[in-house]
């Protein structure tokens, strides 16, 4: 933070990125709508502003393509088969293209369906904790929060397990180009190649299903239909790759997250083990105190005003839902983990039109996990040496986690 008037968002800083909530508290008493010149956006980190930015049609958000089309060069070239599937992405798109996909999609991601999920959610947990050391030191993260989540998401596609390794090569590629504001050497040869391997993979198994139908989401998907007909090859694939892409590390991060902020709250995490029943209001609390989705990224649509500030069209604008999170104006005591807390309107699944898809299958995964981990572990405690966190920006989770469990 600057020692002048006026706070300075850097999200490189180290002191930042292992606590970024003084900067946000002091960006939102004295400078709620801030222009960043070093990262060229608008930081916004008030609540209501969060809410505003994420939920309105003054906002655009397609936040990729207005930067492929100013590319002029090569990378335009090899970027152009990543923007294929892309754009075909729900979270990406406006109404009515929206509208559309995500009627489609409601329908075979429905609660029930979810809820249909949880013995096999149990018994992965379980399969997971078999395979781990409980006596000695494990690294949360690598061990258990990365495995769950990308198990699960696999299962519901019908994609084996075994190929996880392959997948999760092809999605860090892709994420170079979609969740890191770094600029990397190669970096866009690199999502190309993910996009390329990923679509090639889940088009030969939307083939397969197309074939021999199963139980699981890709032949839902090849089933469901509206007035306007079925989806197409090219959205089976994108949604595929979405679904994987945006359904395995958010809830890595949660998890970790989790476990870091019940660690550093030895009380409520004895309440917790005395009153398993108040999980549900814990796992909306983890996601509230300290959440995964730190910012949600919109480009100006119409100019307007936010804040006396006047933000014009094709201005970036990152709503910083972690500050939303614990903004007093909202949330009593919000730096408080409080496991009961309600009402607890947190905005880390966002709002509106793209509010998250994945959300009750996400609320299902850490229920299951910290739960049985609360009850199993009493005395679960954290290892050697801590880890540094993910960036500040947008993705927040601890990056390692050593816990000894028992
Ligand atoms: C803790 C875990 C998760 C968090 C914090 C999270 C967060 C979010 C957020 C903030 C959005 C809105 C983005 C925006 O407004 O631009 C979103 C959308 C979405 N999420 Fe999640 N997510 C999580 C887990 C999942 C899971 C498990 C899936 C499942 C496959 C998933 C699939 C999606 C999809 C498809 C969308 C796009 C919805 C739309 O645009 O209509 N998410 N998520």
């Amino acid at each position: 933070m600057s020692t002048h008037d006026t706070p300075v968002y850097d999200p490189n800083d180290a002191t930042t990125r292992r606590n970024p909530f003084p900067l946000y508290e002091a960006l939102q008493d004295r400078d709620p709508v801030h222009w960043s010149p070093a990262l060229r956006c608008w930081i916004v980190t008030r609540y209501e502003d969060v809410k505003f930015v994420t939920s309105s049609a003054t906002m655009s958000s397609d936040r990729l393509r207005p930067f492929y089309n100013a590319l002029k060069d090569e990378r335009r070239d090899i970027l152009s088969g990543v923007m294929r599937y892309l754009d075909l992405w729900l979270v990406f798109k406006a109404p009515p293209e929206h509208t559309r996909l995500r009627r489609l999609l409601n329908s075979v991601f429905s609660p029930r369906m979810v809820q249909a999920l949880e013995p096999g959610v149990r018994s992965t947990f379980e399969h997971i904790l078999a395979g781990l050391d409980a006596q000695g030191e494990i690294e949360f993260m690598k061990d258990l929060a990365v495995l769950l989540p990308a198990y699960v998401i696999l299962d519901m596609l019908g994609v084996p397990r075994d190929d996880f390794g392959r997948i999760k090569a092809w999605s860090d590629a892709l994420r170079l180009f979609i969740g890191t504001a770094q600029g990397e050497g190669d970096k866009y040869r690199r999502a190309r190649e993910g996009a390329d391997g990923m679509s090639a993979y889940f088009r030969e198994l939307v083939a397969r299903r197309r074939a021999e139908p199963g139980e699981d989401v890709i032949s839902r998907m090849i089933a469901a239909r509206d007035e306007a007909g079925a989806l197409s090859e090219d959205e089976l694939v994108a949604c595929c790759m979405l679904f994987l892409f945006g359904g395995h590390e958010t809830t890595t991060n949660l998890l970790g997250s989790a476990v870091v902020a019940l660690l550093e709250n030895p009380a409520q995490r004895e309440r917790l083990r005395a009153e398993p029943a108040l999980i549900t209001t814990a796992v909306e609390e983890f996601l509230r105190y300290d959440g995964p989705s730190n910012s949600i990224a919109r480009v100006v649509a119409q100019e307007h005003e936010l804040g006396g500030r006047v933000l014009r069209p094709g201005e970036r604008v990152f709503a910083m839902v972690n500050a939303a999170n614990r903004d007093p104006r909202q949330f009593e005591h919000p730096h408080t983990l409080d496991l009961g807390r309600t009402p607890n309107r947190h905005l880390t699944f966002g709002q509106g039109l793209h509010f998250c898809l994945g959300a009750p299958l996400a609320r299902l995964e850490v229920r299951v996990v910290i739960g049985g981990l609360v009850e199993r572990f009493p005395r679960m405690r954290a290892g050697s040496t801590p880890g540094e966190w993910l960036d500040a920006m947008i993705m927040r989770g601890p990056e390692r986690l050593p816990l000894v469990l028992q």
